[in-house]
């Protein structure tokens, strides 16, 4: 196992006329995996490349251990192929006419490694991926899957300190996907190496993960533990962008040690206050559509609401109610009554942030 922990310190980078890193810092423990989790065009690329060399940021320092691969202040750049970095970009980028066993070689070649070692590291790294026996195949004889397992093992054979991923499993289709991301968490599990893993996908970033950094325009929002993140988000923005929620703008009129009562066009809810929101300034109540309740009778903090309309998902029923301009959305395991005109809001899973 690597035992290296990533430093990067105070990033600042300016592309054109817009600053899209805006002074981002973060450590990765050794064997850790950070997913790095944020709308479009919120800097992740950015931020990879510069942690793999390939743009220097104008400001910050990045570190491996005891090396410093960047440093604006006193000049120092490690060239990408020096930082033993291994890297998955977005599109896997294979060369189509090599070879699947020329592919994962192609790293070691270049670092001069011998060819009967080479041999060996590059059929194990296609073992370690469940690739054996595809060596002489050619990229267009594989699918989309096994292609990217072969930009994983072409990343993973010289053993590096650290895996860079950006978006590595966006070009599997939806099933595929699903697949791939607990197969990839099994094998840097397994490897026991460190991982920046970029994505766009919530879920992806709470499955891979032990952490995940969420970027937003160019700084981190928040960063916590999965669990964290999902269940304890410290802004509106954290909370809008994990899981799927209503909203629900209004007035805080009252705060009572940690629960305030959110007020609208008549309707009232108790939740638990988040951030510096004060009595008689505008707020936003946001719930999990899963923790959204439905019944038939009135009951603590609920809404009188009409059912709308109600499909079928599989596994759950997604159900639309309207309670005045609110659009009030539930998910629950069994199709709501005619009778369902009461849609309850647990008071600790609504959060009330700054609006
Ligand atoms: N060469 C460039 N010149 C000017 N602006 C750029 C350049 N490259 C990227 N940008 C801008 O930098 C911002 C961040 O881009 P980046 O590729 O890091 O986003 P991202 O978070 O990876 O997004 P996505 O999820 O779409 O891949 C974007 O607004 C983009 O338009
Ligand atoms: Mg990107």
């Amino acid at each position: 196992m690597s035992d290296k922990n990533l430093v990067v310190h105070g990033v600042h980078k300016r592309l054109g006329e817009n600053d899209i890193l805006k002074g981002v810092s973060f450590e990765l423990r050794k064997g850790e995996v950070v997913a790095l989790l944020g709308p479009s065009g919120s800097g992740k690329t950015t931020l990879l490349r510069a942690i793999a060399g390939l743009d220097h940021p104008d400001q910050g320092r990045i570190a491996l251990g005891d090396r410093v691969l960047y440093d604006s202040g006193t000049g120092a750049a490690v060239p990408p192929e020096k930082r033993g970095l291994g890297l998955v970009f977005q599109s896997y980028a294979l060369w189509p006419h090599k070879t699947v066993f020329e592919n994962v070689a192609y790293p070691l070649r270049l670092r001069k490694v011998p060819a009967a070692e080479i041999r060996t590291r590059a059929l194990a790294a296609l073992s370690e991926i469940g690739l054996d026996g595809m060596a002489e195949r050619y990229p267009h004889q594989l699918s989309g899957g096994q292609q990217q397992r072969v930009a994983l093992a072409r990343a993973i054979v010289y053993d590096p300190d650290l895996l860079l991923l950006d978006e590595p499993l966006s070009n599997l289709d939806a099933k595929l996907r699903e697949e791939a991301r607990v197969w990839l968490r099994e094998l840097i599990e397994r490897l026991q190496i460190s991982a920046v893993c970029v994505t766009h996908d919530q879920v992806e970033a709470l499955a891979i993960a032990d952490r995940v950094l969420l970027l937003d325009r160019g700084k981190i929002e928040q960063e916590g533990t999965p669990q964290e993140m999902y269940g304890e988000p410290a802004t509106l923005f954290s909370a809008e962008f994990m899981g799927s929620n209503n909203r629900m703008p209004g007035t805080l009129a009252e705060v009572r040690g940690q629960e305030g009562r959110l007020t609208g066009e008549g309707w009232e809810l108790w939740g638990k206050v988040r951030g510096a929101v004060q009595p008689g300034g505008p707020a936003t109540g946001v719930i999990r559509l899963e923790r959204t309740e439905i019944g038939e009778t009135p009951a603590d903090n609920s809404i009188q609401a009409t059912l709308e309309t109600s499909v079928y998902l599989g596994e759950r029923w997604d159900s639309l109610f309207l309670a005045g301009p609110l659009r009030i959305r539930a998910w629950t395991p069994e199709p709501p009554s005619q009778a369902a005109r009461w849609v309850r809001f647990p008071r600790d899973s609504l959060w009330i942030f700054p609006a």
